[in-house]
């Protein structure tokens, strides 16, 4: 069964994020869900509790929005502190070994946005960080899920984004994405 690290700084106002982990309760896949920021008042993550989910799945998935290029503030200090020396990594470390680390993130903006030509992106420079930490830590790392262009608001050329409706359909497209890499990459 997977664990998903829910990494959002306010899920009841999310559309995006919040839809995508309804669809998945609503699925027939199992998984546990930890809400990271709920979990960590302030910012105190309980490191014992982080790794002990860790150690019980063999699968994580990261959900998260996009924030500044990167993940929110709240995902990087959960990798700072529970991906610590003799867990993550060290002669007595890489618990996470062969597990699997799979992100599944939204994007305010269009995927055109992020191209630098026909076959290059740069979203893969900024994934960089989690595929190095996955490779750091002996985990696989599997090609993220990724939802573009959901902003309610944006104005790159004057561009005007989608209505909540459209956001919450995307959102569930994002999601029947998400489950079918789930299936084909939990087995036991
Ligand atoms: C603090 C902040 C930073 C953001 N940074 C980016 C960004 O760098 N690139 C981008 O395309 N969208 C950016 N966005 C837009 C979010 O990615 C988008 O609103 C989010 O994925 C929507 O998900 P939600 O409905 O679950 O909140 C940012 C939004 C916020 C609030």
């Amino acid at each position: 069964m997977p664990l998903m690290i829910l990494a959002h700084p306010n899920i009841q106002q999310s559309a995006a994020n919040k839809t995508i982990v309804e669809e998945l309760k609503k699925s027939n896949i199992e998984l546990e869900i930890r809400d990271i920021y709920n979990l960590s008042p302030n910012y105190n993550i309980d490191v014992a509790a982080e790794q002990e989910a860790l150690l019980r799945h063999d699968f994580i998935i990261l959900q998260y929005p996009m924030y500044w290029f990167n993940m929110p503030a709240i995902l990087k200090v959960w990798f700072d502190q529970v991906f610590e020396y003799q867990f993550a990594y060290g002669s007595k470390g890489y618990k996470l070994k062969n597990k699997k680390l799979l992100p599944s993130f939204t994007v305010g903006q269009p995927e055109r946005n992020f191209k630098l030509d026909e076959y290059t992106s740069r979203m893969d420079n900024f994934l960089e960080p989690i595929k190095k930490s996955a490779e750091y830590s002996k985990m696989h790392y599997i090609e993220p899920v990724i939802l573009y262009e959901i902003a309610s608001v944006y104005d790159v050329k004057n561009v005007t984004g989608n209505t909540k409706g459209e956001i919450i359909n995307k959102a569930k497209e994002h999601s029947k994405r998400l489950q079918e890499t789930i299936k084909r990459y939990d087995k036991g």
